[in-house]
């Protein structure tokens, strides 16, 4: 097995410890009292590993790995523009890796340079957008991935009939050669709808969660499609998920991640900020809130007892944040954990010039890098926020490629997995979103609904004494 130790992502949590923040850490003493707890949650998450066929998907997709990339390459020479249409988890991640590991201005490259479609991921249903994305995209030019793990997702089906018309139009039946489908093997309308237009089709399997999708065909196809390593991606994956293996807490990541966000809920630090220090890895932050909120956010625990456990989710960058929102961090509540993502190596190096040298307030920029200004402030952040008694951790990210990404995926899903236990509640459904679901179902009529859409009566009425 070749040696990945150079890549290898590692978490330094000295800042989460009370010999360094002080009293609203955590002790050396209450973290070895959970050692029992997570080396049970270790030998759980070994049991229940045939359940969870998501930590599966670095070691068993060879044959989709290789249609994956057949159907890539033809989309990659024959088509100008790629567009997702899925939403949540069928859309997070491929936004997420597309931006960790392309060009930070994909779509604006020549073609010739970018040697690949321009990429798009429709999430969300505001007419504005939709209708905007037709004056850029030319459907003659352009292949629509329709991803929905349910197949009934109102906002993507809804996009999918939109897309659909507009192709009928131009192309009649031949509607195949500008529409794939991503979907489950056999649930769902998408399904339906695929076979009855013959549309190539990719699966996500069974037991794969949509925010657990990424490193299936909801997000490999999309990466692939944009010129991403996708065999390096599920190799860094299969690197952490090894070392997530270790029954050793100290030298398990996710599970530490794991313990030491739940000892500071247990404090009452019930907001998770995740902060990259790289705009490669901004919407990694936005994919992150997305598994740590939906998994972790329960009213009920396993024993049906009612919780209301989570811990909320916010994304900040460094450094823009740093002058927005690390005044709260440094002098705000002790309410919060603040991950910081840092790069190691950038994969580009900018110089700061010698310039206005009779400046001296400025000139003492000349000379450096903009690589050395941000590594700088991070680290002058990281110990603002230490010094000010605040939790926070790092993962250092030796450099942003297909395998970091991988390895990165799999640190915060099985962190998450690994929480789930600890809090013993189901870290996989989301029994919560299902509620606003069901009333947008009624107030369309959707047949079945009908006494859901009777009990809606009159709770839509506003007290206008409350309204100014
Ligand atoms: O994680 C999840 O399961 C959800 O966020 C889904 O990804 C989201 O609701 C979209 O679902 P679907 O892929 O079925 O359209």
């Amino acid at each position: 097995m070749e040696n990945f130790d150079s890549l290898r992502i590692s978490l330094d949590f000295n800042n989460m410890m009370t010999e360094n923040v002080g009293e609203n850490g955590i002790s050396k003493k209450e973290l070895d009292a959970y050692i029992p707890y997570c080396v049970k949650a270790i030998s759980n998450m070994k049991l229940k590993r045939n359940s969870m066929k998501w930590r599966e998907l670095p070691y068993n997709q060879d044959e989709i790995v290789k249609d994956i990339k057949k159907t890539a390459k033809i989309i990659r020479s024959n088509y100008k523009s790629f567009v997702v249409l899925g939403i949540g988890g069928s859309a997070l991640g491929p936004i997420a890796v597309q931006q960790a590991l392309n060009h930070l201005h994909f779509n604006e490259m020549e073609d010739g340079v970018r040697n690949a479609p321009k990429f798009y991921v429709e999430d969300n249903i505001d007419p504005e957008r939709m209708a905007a994305l037709f004056d850029v995209v030319n459907p003659e030019t352009a292949m629509f991935n329709c991803i929905t793990k349910s197949g009934s997702t109102a906002e993507t089906m809804s996009q999918l009939m939109i897309v659909t018309d507009v192709l009928k139009n131009k192309f009649g039946k031949k509607i195949n050669e500008h529409l794939i489908a991503t979907t489950d093997t056999d649930k769902g309308n998408l399904i339906k709808i695929a076979r009855r237009e013959n549309l190539k089709t990719f699966f996500v399997p069974d037991g794969v969660g949509g925010r657990f999708s990424e490193l299936c065909p909801v997000g490999l196809l999309p990466a692939a499609v944009c010129g991403i390593n996708i065999d390096f991606m599920l190799e860094g994956a299969r690197f952490m998920s090894s070392l997530c293996e270790n029954d050793d807490v100290y030298k398990n990541p996710a599970c530490m991640i794991a313990v030491l966000q739940f000892l500071a809920m247990k404090k009452g630090a019930n907001i998770s900020v995740m902060m990259p220090y790289a705009d490669s890895l901004k919407y990694m932050a936005d994919w992150y809130a997305q598994l740590w909120a939906e998994s972790l956010g329960k009213r009920y625990d396993n024993d049906k007892k009612i919780v209301n456990y989570g811990q909320t989710p916010v994304k900040a960058l460094g450094v823009t944040d740093q002058h927005s929102q690390v005044q709260l961090y440094t002098e705000g509540p002790f309410d919060k954990v603040i991950t910081f993502l840092a790069v190691q190596k950038f994969r580009e190096t900018v110089l700061i010039p010698h310039e206005y040298s009779d400046i001296e307030d400025v000139s003492f920029l000349g000379g450096h890098t903009l690589n050395e200004l941000i590594t700088t402030e991070l680290r002058a952040t990281e110990y603002a926020i230490k010094k000010s008694g605040h939790m926070n951790m790092t993962i250092n990210i030796p450099v942003v490629n297909a395998f970091t990404i991988g390895e990165l995926l799999l640190l915060f899903e099985l962190s998450t997995a690994f929480a789930g236990e600890l809090l013993n509640i189901d870290a996989f459904n989301q029994p919560g979103v299902e509620e606003g679901k069901n009333a947008t179902y009624a107030l369309f009529d959707k047949r079945g609904y009908e006494k859901i859409k009777a009990s809606l009566e009159g709770v839509f009425e506003k007290d206008g004494r409350y309204i100014i």
